[in-house]
C-alpha cells in the first residue's frame, strides 16, 4: 500500500480550510494513519525541502512554510501519491484546472494550500520524516473492500 504526506499549509489553515482539504482526500478513498497540528520547525522545513535548496525561492519557501501553523496528514491507499497528487493539482495554481484543491481555492504558487508527496518513495520518506513510529496507526477500516480491490 503505498503512502503520502498531505501538509495543510499555513494559508489553508489561516483561511479555515483544512477540512475541506482532508475532506477531498478522505473523500477520495485514502486511509489516514496519521494526523497532527503543529508549528513548523525551520529545521525540519529545510530537510523536508532540501531538494529546492539552490533554488532561489527556498528561503521565501521556509519562511512561507513556517510562518504560521500546519496540518500534517500521513494518508494510505493504492496508487495514493499520484492520486492524491491530481487532487491537489498543479504547482501554479492558475494552471491547476477547476475541480482540484488549488484550481479551487488558490491563485498563486506561493500560496498554494497543499504539500503532496511527488513519488512513491518520496512518499515512505516523508511520512518517516515527519512522524515517528508511534504516531503511525495500522488499522482496517470498514469500507477497505469497497475501495480496495482484493488481489
Ligand atoms: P509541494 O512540494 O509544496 O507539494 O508543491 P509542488 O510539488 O507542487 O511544487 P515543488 O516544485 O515541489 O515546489 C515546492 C514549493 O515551492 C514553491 N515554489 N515556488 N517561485 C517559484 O518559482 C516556486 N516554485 C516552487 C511552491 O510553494 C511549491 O509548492
Ligand atoms: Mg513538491
Amino acid at each position: 500500500m503505498e503512502r503520502t504526506l498531505i501538509i495543510v499549509k499555513p494559508d489553508g489553515v489561516q483561511r479555515g480550510l483544512t477540512g475541506e482539504i482532508i475532506r477531498r482526500f478522505e473523500a477520495r478513498g485514502l486511509r489516514i494513519i496519521g494526523m497532527k497540528f503543529m508549528q513548523v520547525p525551520e529545521a525540519l522545513a529545510k530537510k523536508h525541502y532540501a531538494i529546492h535548496k539552490d533554488k532561489p525561492f527556498f528561503d521565501g519557501l521556509v519562511k512561507y512554510i513556517t510562518s504560521s501553523p500546519v496540518v500534517v496528514i500521513a494518508f494510505e491507499g493504492t496508487n495514493a501519491v499520484q492520486a492524491a497528487r491530481n487532487t491537489i493539482g498543479s504547482t501554479k495554481p492558475h494552471e491547476s484546472p477547476a475541480g482540484t484543491i488549488r484550481g479551487d481555492f488558490a491563485l498563486e504558487i506561493g500560496r498554494n494550500l497543499v504539500h503532496g508527496s511527488d513519488g512513491v518513495e518520496n512518499g515512505e520518506n516523508e511520512v518517516a520524516l515527519w512522524f515517528d513510529a508511534a504516531e503511525l496507526v495500522s488499522w482496517p477500516r470498514n469500507t477497505d473492500p469497497w475501495i480496495f480491490e482484493e488481489r
